[in-house]
């Protein structure tokens, strides 16, 4: 059965710093964060925005009145949760007027989580092929003002329906997986912020690709070389490269400059946004799907998900006559062109405000035009606002 990725949305709030503004600031020489970290611009999330609002900002724009009626399943892969105990997915449902003959429920396993949503979304629409669900990932990526984890902070969500007969993309119906429990990256009940030992994550996350696509390639019997493009979790541009590296030497130097050239087509997107966690491969995928000129129908793509912790996963999409979408392309663009450059100190005040909100004038002079915003908290109630339902 031919069953994988229909439709993709991306959201990404309306404010950033620039990285090189930064980097001054944290007196860096700028190309470390520009080409040795391959961040150019960082998303700063406003406190009128949340995972559950930049989910359904990401959904709406891929829910219409016909996959409205199909979508029984919703997965919400997130780290940056907003409740202990009831799911972003309930509070999405709600939001995006899905159906409420469904099953919603969050996901965690750091980065790996809207990875864990898709395999289980597929095994579903398998056995229901008249059925979709929805897969999400939304998180803000936090480590600190002035650590060495800030420049490669960001946030934003990406949501996706699994369908049969797909528009973007057929999935493996296998994949190969390792885990492993690992201390590189985490976060304390306690914590807003991650603690992290940066560079031991680095070198985890690269052996998990390792192990991971060599026993793909290994169980079917297949070579590098047949992959038109390899897709990474992009915690930061310069990691999906690393991992590209490592197993560049097994091909050709005219597959290498292929590969290279659409791993630069795969990483637009996050060099402008930073870290998604759970979102952040599938906007490489996305970023791909739009920037590449050589992609065509029928091509493989190899895909890398890595969760902290740890978790991998390698897994392979063959792309469908529909993947590119110039309407969705001129979307993301605008949303990124026309967002609010903020000055390092603005943003560390945003940052700041963020967790501290006071509850009768947290939003200060923030403007947010989004579809969904979050309105702060009544009676210990999270409150939501819809500007309207696009698509319904
Ligand atoms: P650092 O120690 O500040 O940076 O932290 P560095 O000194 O290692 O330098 C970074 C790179 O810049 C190096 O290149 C330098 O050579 C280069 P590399 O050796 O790595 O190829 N460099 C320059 N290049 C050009 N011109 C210059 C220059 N100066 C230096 N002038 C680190 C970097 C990424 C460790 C830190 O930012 C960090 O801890 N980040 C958070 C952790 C992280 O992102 N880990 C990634 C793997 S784990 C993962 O992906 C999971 C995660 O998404 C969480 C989850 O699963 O939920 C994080």
């Amino acid at each position: 059965m031919n069953v994988g990725i229909d439709k993709i949305g991306f959201f990404t709030p309306n404010y950033y710093v620039d990285m090189v503004e930064l980097a001054k600031a944290r007196n860096e020489d700028p190309n470390k964060y520009l080409i040795g970290i391959g961040q150019t611009e960082q998303a700063v999330i406003p406190p009128t925005q949340d995972t559950v609002t930049m989910a359904a900002n990401a959904a709406s724009q891929i829910i219409n009145d016909a996959n409205r009626k199909k979508i029984s399943l919703i997965i919400f892969g997130t780290e940056t949760g907003v409740d202990n105990s009831k799911s972003g997915a309930i509070y999405l449902q709600n939001l995006l007027k899905l159906k409420r003959e469904a099953r919603a429920f969050e996901i965690k396993q750091a980065c790996y989580g809207a990875t864990a949503g898709i395999q289980m979304a597929k095994d579903f629409v398998k056995a229901h092929p008249e059925q979709q669900a929805l897969v999400i990932g939304s998180d803000i990526a936090r480590y600190g003002v002035a650590t060495p984890g800030e420049v490669t902070q960001g946030g934003g969500a990406i949501a996706m329906t699994i369908a049969n007969d797909p528009d973007i993309m057929e999935l493996s119906s296998d994949s190969s997986v390792y885990s492993d429990d690992i201390m590189d990256f985490w976060r304390p009940l306690n914590k807003t912020e991650a603690v992290v030992d940066g560079h031991y994550s680095n070198d985890i996350y690269q052996d998990f690709f390792y192990k991971t696509i060599h026993n793909y390639l290994d169980n079917h019997d297949m070579t590098l070389a047949e992959f038109k493009a390899l897709v990474f979790h992009l915690p930061y541009t310069k990691m999906g490269l690393k991992g590209l590296r490592k197993v560049l030497p097994e091909v050709s130097e005219t597959k290498q400059t292929e590969l290279l050239k659409e791993f630069e087509a795969s990483r637009v997107y996050s060099k402008r946004v930073g870290n998604l966690y759970t979102g952040s491969l599938y906007l490489s995928l996305l970023s791909l799907l739009d920037n590449s000129s050589d992609l065509k129908a029928n091509d493989k793509v190899g895909i890398f998900s890595y969760g902290s912790g740890a978790q991998g996963e390698f897994f392979v999409g063959t792309l469908k006559e529909n993947f590119k979408n110039g309407e969705r392309k001129l979307r993301i663009k605008q949303l990124l062109d026309e967002r609010t450059k903020l000055s390092v100190s603005e943003y560390e005040n945003m940052f700041n405000q963020w967790t501290n909100l006071d509850p009768d004038n947290f939003t200060g002079d923030v403007i947010d035009n989004s579809e969904f915003t979050f309105n702060g908290i009544v009676d210990e109630k999270r409150q939501y606002s819809t500007k309207k339902l696009t698509n319904s």
